[in-house]
């Protein structure tokens, strides 16, 4: 087996992260990662927003007023939770997927590359040694976390990739596969 065949089959996302964050010089590699995602028509849907260090607590105050706005009767413990989500790693990649009309390409292929850039963000963490975790949850589908974090009428967000150093090693944790035979089978001849 090569070893980027066992590092795919390995991997793991990476819920418990601290500093330090990826270095200027990773950002720059796990971008152009990311770039190799399969993409039809070249349209180059994805746009990648870095969110760091005292922003973090800035989009913090974000997702705690628009969780106000959506549940009135949140309480202060939910409000205050929502403010510590973006606090849960050093760096924070929203990815940001823009949707154009194509005579060949429909919007559910755009998203599905934008998708496959964020999986593409996070391999290259962690193959830079960094862990990851891709989050979404209602926030991500707030307009007015959208609007605030500048995204256009046309633009997806994809998702929150939680990205810093894993605090924890993750050796223990039991990799589950569902059975190939459930999940792979040949288009019966005829
Ligand atoms: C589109 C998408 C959204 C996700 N949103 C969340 C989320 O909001 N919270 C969460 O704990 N995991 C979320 N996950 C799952 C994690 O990213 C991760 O895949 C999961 O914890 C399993 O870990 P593994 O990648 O090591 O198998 C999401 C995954 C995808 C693909």
């Amino acid at each position: 087996m090569s070893v980027v065949s066992d590092f795919l089959i390995n991997r793991q996302s990476h819920v418990n992260l601290d500093e330090p964050a990826p270095s200027e010089a990773v950002i720059q590699r796990i971008y152009h990662m990311a770039m190799r995602a399969p993409d039809h028509a070249q349209l180059k849907p994805c746009r990648f927003l870095l969110v760091e260090g005292e922003d973090r607590e800035r989009l913090g105050a974000v997702f705690r007023d628009a969780t106000l706005r959506a549940k009135p009767d949140a309480s202060d413990e939910q409000l205050e939770r929502a403010a510590r989500l973006p606090l849960r790693a050093p760096l924070l990649v929203v990815i940001v997927a823009r949707v154009v009309t194509h005579p060949k390409v429909p919007e559910v292929e755009q998203l599905m590359s934008a998708g496959c850039s964020a999986f593409a963000l996070i391999l290259g963490l962690e193959a830079e040694g960094y862990g990851a975790v891709w989050r979404t949850g209602e926030l991500c589908y707030d307009r007015d976390v959208m609007d605030a974090l500048g995204l256009s009428t046309d633009e997806r967000l994809v998702g929150f990739v939680y990205a810093g150093t894993p605090s924890e090693t993750l050796k223990s944790k039991t990799i589950t596969m569902p059975d190939i035979h459930s999940r792979v089978t040949y288009w019966p001849k005829v």
